[in-house]
This record gives structure tokens, sequence and C-alpha cells, in this order.
């Protein structure tokens, strides 16, 4: 296990190029395989779950080249429609793999994901809106055998908005004759970046970015080379990290757009943000001041995915604010290690309330998922001393070597082994 060492107490500054979005990146290589031709898609951030999703095509029989930042998915040997259950527990976007392997086989054999740190995130939306199309689902010991014989177009409606079962549905309509709707749709811009993708591809989908989207079915899909879009998270992050020390920073390839939310809150925090045409730029004040309040929700609303960064930020603010998390029911799991290093943070339930401190201190401290382990690395920042973020490689899942980006920016940070 790798950690990270972060020397507190400098301020970021400087401009840096924001990667491709990680959930982009995993949607559109399951997508990929809709089409029997080549799919090439360009600067493919390094981070561990694409390689693991491109394991995955590469275990199902799918032809994968990796060189530099372009990555190359050839699916017309794909003979697998049952997924390999220790990478599938690894990858929980490997659910995304059941609408198109539907799509191909009309049959697909995946494991049941379970549980992860920030929740428990059941897929009995995902599930509901394949049955919406006909397939008929069978869980069985652990596993979750689709039958696909029956597959037709049709409506499907969500209770929730879940982003990972409105991207399934859409990959499982793409190829289906006649017209699908979704219908209580997520809204993510990952969403409508998968609408690009697949309509570069020869698909006919239309409304994602709304609650309604329609994908009439098409025969064939063709090969395609595509830039996923930028990530709002690792954008949203970075500027998080500027915020908490003082800095001063430029994002060339930000979404800003899609970034309304993030940029509002850091904006009540004090921090000056100019959004010009090729970058965005931050500019922090000495403290921050508290927000009063923030809630996650589904997009447009705050990204449940930015949460924990922003409870960093407040941990340091003048003030005192209250964070509830709406979207996952476990992800304040970080509170406890902000605490150890400084932080006033109390929670219940779904409910923080932070009393921001002057200081923070360097401590040793775990990340336990993703954008937690970015929190803790974002208060080693700002702490006085030295801070250790043991399980690196969590961090690694969704940053493209998180300690080069912030290097670059004049942070002191180095990756040891753990
Ligand atoms: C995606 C993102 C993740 C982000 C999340 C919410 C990817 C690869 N991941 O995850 O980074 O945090 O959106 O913006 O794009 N739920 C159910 N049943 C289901 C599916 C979901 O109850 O079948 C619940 C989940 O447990 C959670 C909520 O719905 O509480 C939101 O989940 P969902 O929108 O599906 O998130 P993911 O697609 O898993």
């Amino acid at each position: 296990m790798e950690a990270f060492l972060v020397e507190g107490g400098r301020k970021l500054e400087g401009a840096l190029k924001v990667d491709t979005a990680k959930n982009a990146v995993l949607p559109i290589l399951a997508a990929s395989i809709l089409t029997e031709d080549a799919v090439n898609l360009t600067d493919v951030p390094h981070i561990t779950d694409a390689e693991n999703m491109a394991e995955i095509l590469t275990i199902l029989g799918c032809q994968v080249e990796k060189q530099g930042r372009c990555m190359r998915v050839h699916s017309g040997s794909l003979h697998g429609w049952e997924m390999p259950d220790r990478l599938s527990k690894q990858i929980r976007s490997s659910i995304f793999l059941l609408g198109p392997i539907l799509s191909r086989f009309r049959k697909a054999t995946v494991t049941y994901p379970g549980g992860c740190e920030i929740g428990l995130r059941p897929i009995d939306l995902h599930l509901h809106g394949l049955r919406s199309l006909g397939v008929q689902v069978n869980e069985e010991g652990g596993l979750i055998h689709c039958d696909g014989s029956q597959m037709r177009s049709g409506d499907a409606y969500f209770d929730y908005p879940s982003v990972g079962a409105t991207e399934n549905v859409m990959m499982a309509a793409v190829l289906l004759p006649g017209v699908t709707t979704i219908h209580n749709a997520a809204r993510e811009p990952e969403i409508v970046d998968l609408q690009r993708f697949i309509n570069a591809m020869g698909g006919q989908v239309r409304g994602a970015g709304s609650q309604t989207i329609e994908i009439t079915g098409v025969k064939k899909l063709h090969g395609v080379t595509y830039t996923p879009m930028p990530d709002r998270i690792v954008a949203g992050t970075l500027l998080a990290a500027a915020a908490i020390t003082g800095g001063e920073i430029e994002l060339t390839n930000a979404p800003e757009g899609d970034m309304v939310a993030v940029l509002s809150k850091l904006r009540e925090m004090g921090c000056t943000i100019h959004e010009e045409p090729a970058f965005l730029h931050l500019k922090a004040p000495e403290r921050l001041r508290a927000f009063g309040q923030l809630q996650t929700q589904p997009h447009p609303g705050f990204p449940t995915d930015m949460q924990v960064q922003m409870l960093a930020l407040e941990s340091v603010a003048q003030g005192m604010g209250v964070v509830v998390e709406n979207v996952f029911e476990n992800r304040f799991t970080h509170a406890g290690d902000l605490n150890r290093m400084g932080a006033r943070i109390l929670c219940s339930g779904r409910t923080a309330v932070v009393q921001g401190v002057e200081q923070l201190y360097g401590a040793r401290v775990t990340a336990r998922d993703l954008r937690g382990g970015a929190a803790l690395v974002l208060a080693g920042l700002k702490a006085q001393g030295v801070t250790q973020v043991e399980q690196a490689n969590l961090i690694d899942r969704g940053y493209d070597h998180l300690e080069d980006q912030l290097t670059a920016l004049g942070a002191k940070i180095k990756r040891t082994k753990g």
C-alpha cells in the first residue's frame, strides 16, 4: 500500500489542464462494445478505474490497446457475457456493461456488486430499467442472470434519477427497434457526454441533460475517435486545493458550465473566480468564510463527489456551517480523520456540523474512498507539519497522479511505500 506525504503550508499557484472525466470515460468504455468496429478514445487519464474497466473488456474478448493517453477498443472479437467476479467487485461501474452486453448477446450474467465504503449502492434501479425493456432478471446465489431474448423498446421510469441506471438503459436501448423513453432520468453532464459519444457512432439519442431521454433504435453503430469531456470533480478538487491554501490558480479545459454549484459555494467562501472562455481563474482569500449550509443533490444540485473536499475547506473556514449528504448514506467517514488533524466536525446520520478552526495539524490518516482520500490530501496541504495519507491507491482510482498535479502547482507532496 502506498501513501502520500504532504508537507502543509504552501499556497498553490500556477496553471494546469484538467483531465478528462472518469465518470465519462467509464460508461463510454462500456458503450464502445455496442459497435464491432474500433473505437479510439483520446486523452484518457491514467486512473485505475479506467485500467480495470479495460481489463474487464479484455477478459470479455475485446482487444484493448493503450498508447500513452490513447485507448483503442476493438470489440469485434467480444465473446463473453459473464462478468469476471473479482474485477466486478473491485470496480462498481462494471455494472454499466450490463446494458451493452445485453444489447450484443441478449443475455448477461453479472456478480452482485454489493456495498462499498460510501453506502449500500444497490442496483435495483438498473434492473428495474432493464426489466422495462423486457429483460427477464433472475437473481441467484450472488449472481444476476439476465435473459434479453424478449428485449424491446419501451418506457422506463425511475423513482430516483440514478446516474448509472440511466446510462445502462440508454446503452441497452440504442440498438432496439423503435423508441425508448427514459422518464425521470438523471441529468449529470457525463450522461450528455455518453449521448454525444453514442450519436458520434451513429446512434439516435436526444434529451440527455433533461429529465426525459429519447432513444430511437438504429440497426448498427460504427467506430469513432472521441475525446471524453473534462472532469468537473477533478477541476473542483484542484480549485478547492488552491482555496484551502489561500492560493491562486488557473485551470484550462475545465467544464465551468457544469460546475455552477461548486463555483457558487467557493465564491460564498470568499474566493474570486473568473470564468473566461479559455480558462478558469481562482484567487482565494487569506482565510475562507464558512458557507452556511451545503446539501448534496443530483445534478444540477451540489455534487456528492465534491462534498468531502468542501468539508475539509469548511473545517478551516471562519464561522460555522452544516453539510447534509442526501445522495449516499455513508459519506462522512473522513470526518474522524479531519478531527484528528484538529477539525471540529460533529456528524449525525446524514448531517455534519462544522465549526471552523484556524489551523489543522499534520497526522497519519487513511483514505477510505476516492474522494475522501483527496479531501485528506487537501487538509494536509493546509495543515502545519506533515500529513501521511495512507491507501493512496484509492485516490489513484480517479485522479491521475494527484501528487504530480499538486506538485506542478507548488505543493510539497510525494508518494511513499505505506
Ligand atoms: C455515479 C458516479 C459517482 C457519483 C454518483 C452520484 C460514475 C461512475 N459514478 O455513481 O461518482 O457519486 O453517480 O452522482 O458515474 N441507487 C439505488 N439503486 C440503484 C442505483 C442507485 O438505490 O439501482 C442509489 C445509490 O445507492 C445512491 C443513489 O441512488 O444512494 C445515487 O446513485 P447513482 O446515481 O446510481 O450513482 P452511481 O451511478 O453509482
